[in-house]
């Protein structure tokens, strides 16, 4: 990684902060999101090109309100504050912040001079998105303001000689009009960056530093069909070719046809040394009369990582294991607070029982969406690349109850149905997850003249943005329509289908 220009992002805890980090590299910058207490020193260090003071929840004048380390900004190195941070150069540099008379949340108009490098491109009248009520009011010695707003006479501003700049609205979010040609102009007027941070250098360099780095060693890889652990394996498929194998394990708990496609894709077109360790029976006996949605996670959870040791057994040692860690996982995000970070992976046991030496993780610089991109990169089909998120412990979790092979089978038939029709309706990569469930409370029904008493499959499609929260998705009636009559036609062992309008909070995603 060192070869890049880097931009150095310190996190106030704003909620937007991550978003930042990703749209500078979306302007193919390299930077890292790093907490603000870093030193003059860690940052000289660290030797980025600009850096950037993120927004936060604080004032400036509350006691334990983070601070910057004043010789930071005596560096030379340009910097951009947003929103606290903008405050917070005005304070420490001698400027005077105060609460705003009017608070400004949400759109405003914003009216921007013409004469500076940050507003290059931007019009004299644009829209921003402000969320502040505290203001610099008085801009410290050598500043200049470069746009306002009726109630904010700062709302961007600038010491051009000592490269130091401030923006009061938000940049990174849609609604700030040029909010990315402001960023472009901080990165490439004021930083002058190359713009080196392209998927294919990024791939390159990778393919370069692990051949270098693994030589002639042994590489195992735990497979799971998942959009992170599949772009890991190929990029080091691309990197070592057969020095690499790969063990995906099937729990029998996965969807229709997905084992087989794994196999196709990965083994017989990428030619990858790929074992598949077929351990269905194995689990669903684990499993069987086991209703509880901990127990059925804990069971699926322990045999994945004994199926795993023994294909490991048989393997010998390994010089290195690869993990499909991506960067939101390895942030240590403002003060300590960043709390998203799954307690679910379902590899997360694997480097206790793989007699190995080092671990690989090739993701670990990558967003999500940068990992997409380095999936296409590699090409990749579309189909795995934009995969929805699918839970470690599969279809046990989506079978209410205990899990039966009849269940399984009845269960693996709607849910094709239902991604086939989003799919054909082109929602597939609009709805962040979608798929059925099957309840355990069968209900009467006719078909022809016969009673029928048998399954209620429920439908569950919702759109987030990181599973957090999220929300039912508005699927047009005639989609669901169509889902309706196809499952009830052509799978056994269900009468009824209901669509789940729940939010999370306060349901989850999956029912259990
Ligand atoms: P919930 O149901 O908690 O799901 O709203 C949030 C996200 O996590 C996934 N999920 C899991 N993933 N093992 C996993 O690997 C699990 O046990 C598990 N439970 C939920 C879920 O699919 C959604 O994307």
């Amino acid at each position: 990684m060192a070869k890049h220009q880097k931009v150095l992002v310190l996190d106030f805890g704003g909620q937007y902060n991550q978003l930042i980090a990703r749209r500078v590299r979306e302007l193919n910058v390299f930077c890292d999101l790093k907490s603000s207490d870093m030193t003059a020193d860690d940052v000289r260090a660290y030797d980025p090109i600009g850096i950037i003071f993120t927004g936060g929840p604080n004032s400036v004048y509350e006691p334990d309100a983070p601070r910057i380390d004043p010789e930071i900004l005596k560096l030379g190195i340009p910097v951009l504050g947003i929103c606290y941070g903008c405050q917070l150069i005005a304070f420490t540099m001698g400027g005077k912040v105060e609460h705003a008379p009017t608070s400004e949340y949400g759109k405003s108009d914003l009216v921007t001079l013409q004469d500076s490098l940050l507003t290059e491109d931007v019009p004299a009248e644009s829209v921003c998105w402000m969320s502040h009520t505290d203001y610099v009011a008085d801009l410290p010695e050598g500043f200049r303001s470069v746009a306002h707003t009726a109630v904010c006479p700062t709302a961007a501003f600038e010491n051009a000689e000592k490269r130091i700049y401030g923006i009061q609205f938000h940049p990174e979010v849609k609604h700030t009009q040029f909010g990315m040609t402001f960023l472009k102009n901080f990165l490439y007027n004021v930083c002058h960056a190359a713009g080196d941070w392209t998927m294919s250098n990024f791939l390159a360099e990778q393919v370069e530093s692990i051949r270098k780095r693994v030589g002639s060693g042994k590489v195992l890889c735990a497979m799971s069909g998942g959009v992170d652990s599949a772009v890991a394996a190929t990029l080091l498929h691309r990197a070592v070719g057969d020095q690499l194998t790969c063990v995906f394990v099937d729990h029998g708990l996965l969807r229709k046809y997905e084992s087989d496609e794994v196999v196709s894709v990965f083994r017989d077109r990428l030619g990858m040394n790929l074992i598949r360790a077929d351990a269905s029976e194995r689990f669903l006996t684990k499993l069987e009369g086991v209703s509880d949605p901990e127990k059925k996670r804990k069971i699926i959870g322990e045999e994945f990582i004994r199926v795993f040791e023994a294909e490991a057994k048989k393997i010998g040692a390994v010089d290195y294991l690869v993990q499909g860690t991506i960067y939101p996982d390895v942030i240590e995000s403002g003060k300590g607070k960043s709390d998203v970070i799954k307690s679910h992976h379902n590899v997360g046991g694997l480097p206790d029982v793989v007699d190995f030496k080092e671990i690989i993780e090739p993701l670990r610089d990558l967003f999500k969406d940068e990992v997409r991109r380095l999936g296409f990169e590699l090409g990749l089909d579309r189909k795995i690349v934009m995969r929805q998120p699918f839970p470690g412990p599969g279809l046990a979790i989506r079978i209410m109850g205990a899990v039966t092979r009849e269940k399984l089978e009845t269960l693996r038939d709607a849910d094709f149905i239902l991604r086939d029709e989003i799919a054909k309706a082109g929602l597939d990569e609009q709805i962040w997850q979608y798929f059925a469930v099957i309840t355990n409370s069968p209900t009467v029904g006719v078909m022809g003249d016969h009673r029928t008493y048998e399954n209620v499959i429920a439908l569950r499609a919702v759109t987030s943005v990181d599973a957090m929260t999220a929300d039912w998705a508005r699927i047009p009636y005639d989609v669901l329509e169509k889902i309706s009559i196809r499952i009830i036609n052509e799978v056994k062992h269900a009468n009824r289908i209901v669509y789940d309008i729940t939010s999370k909070p306060p349901a989850t995603i999956e029912w259990e």
